[in-house]
């Protein structure tokens, strides 16, 4: 494998679960809009699994992934197109560009996960991503923003946990959370991997992100003059643990540390 391309493999195999967004959202687009969404935008897209997967799903499903980076997006072209069939593939398309920018191409659903948008620190810089996004979308289209908060994304602290990874071995992944601006409220975060050889890559990814909370980007969602906006929030089973379910809420206990979804109805 291409050292190049090592630091993709695990970040897949570690993180991503496109399978799941690619069942899920167009079940909440069509409880929100009553309509079957096909044209996918994904937003922030890196090595775009879930453009892969979402073409993958459906003959009339298409996808187009937006990433400021060329690495990640040749890493696409190289690694995952030439697993699609010649149909799927004609269904997708990368491109490198900035997500601020509105597409003059219109999207049904457009998906900004990983929480990825909070690399905007600026209020009124999120509100012009969500007014580009707004744009792109065609009528009854949905933006949807994968967001994560709460007191546990904010202490230091180091989680690991063994990943087997294809092609590779057993991998220990880190999720390094290394500090908390209290007064920016901007957090840097790193992702570490130990390969088995024990050689470590290190820093492997960064993020340094502004956490927004789901009040304020409701209303930016309103500013930038989205319709209406949801929250699919986790439900809980009897005892209070998470079900990896989620359901639209108004109100929710306090989560040590969450994920959200947060969706704004053009
Ligand atoms: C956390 S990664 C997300 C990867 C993938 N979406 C996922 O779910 O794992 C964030 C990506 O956003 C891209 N990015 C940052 N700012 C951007 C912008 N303004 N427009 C487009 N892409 C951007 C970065 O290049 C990076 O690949």
């Amino acid at each position: 494998m291409p050292a190049a391309d090592l630091k993709y493999v695990l970040y897949e195999e570690c993180v991503q679960s496109p399978d799941w967004h690619v069942r899920h959202f167009p079940r909440y687009h069509r409880w929100m809009t009553g309509r079957d969404p096909k044209r996918l935008r994904e937003d922030f897209c890196g090595t775009s699994r879930i453009s892969a997967e979402w073409v993958r799903s459906a003959k009339d499903r298409t996808a187009v992934g937006l990433d400021l980076d060329p690495e990640p997006l040749a890493y696409f072209a190289r690694v995952h197109a030439p697993k699609l069939s010649p149909g799927e593939r004609a269904r997708v398309r990368l491109e490198q560009a900035n997500v601020l920018r509105p597409t003059r191409e219109k999207f049904d659903l457009i998906a900004a996960c990983n929480f990825s948008f909070f690399v905007f620190k600026e209020r009124e810089t999120l509100v012009n991503y969500f007014r580009a996004a707004r744009a792109s979308l065609a009528p009854k289209g949905t933006l949807f923003l994968e967001m994560a908060g709460g007191e546990g994304m904010q202490e230091w602290l180091q989680e690991e946990r063994m990943v087997r990874v294809p092609g590779v071995g057993r991998v220990r992944y880190v999720w390094d959370q290394m500090d908390y601006d209290a007064i920016s409220a901007v957090n840097d975060y790193a992702i570490h991997f130990q390969l088995p050889s024990k050689r470590w890559l290190k820093h492997a990814f960064e993020y340094h992100w502004r956490l927004w909370g789901i009040r304020e980007v409701r209303e930016a969602l309103r500013e930038a003059g989205f319709r209406d906006t949801k929250v699919f929030w986790e439900v809980a089973d009897s005892r209070g643990r998470g079900t990896g379910e989620y359901a639209p809420m108004e109100n929710a206990d306090p989560a040590h540390a969450w994920i959200a979804y947060v969706a704004g109805v053009r």
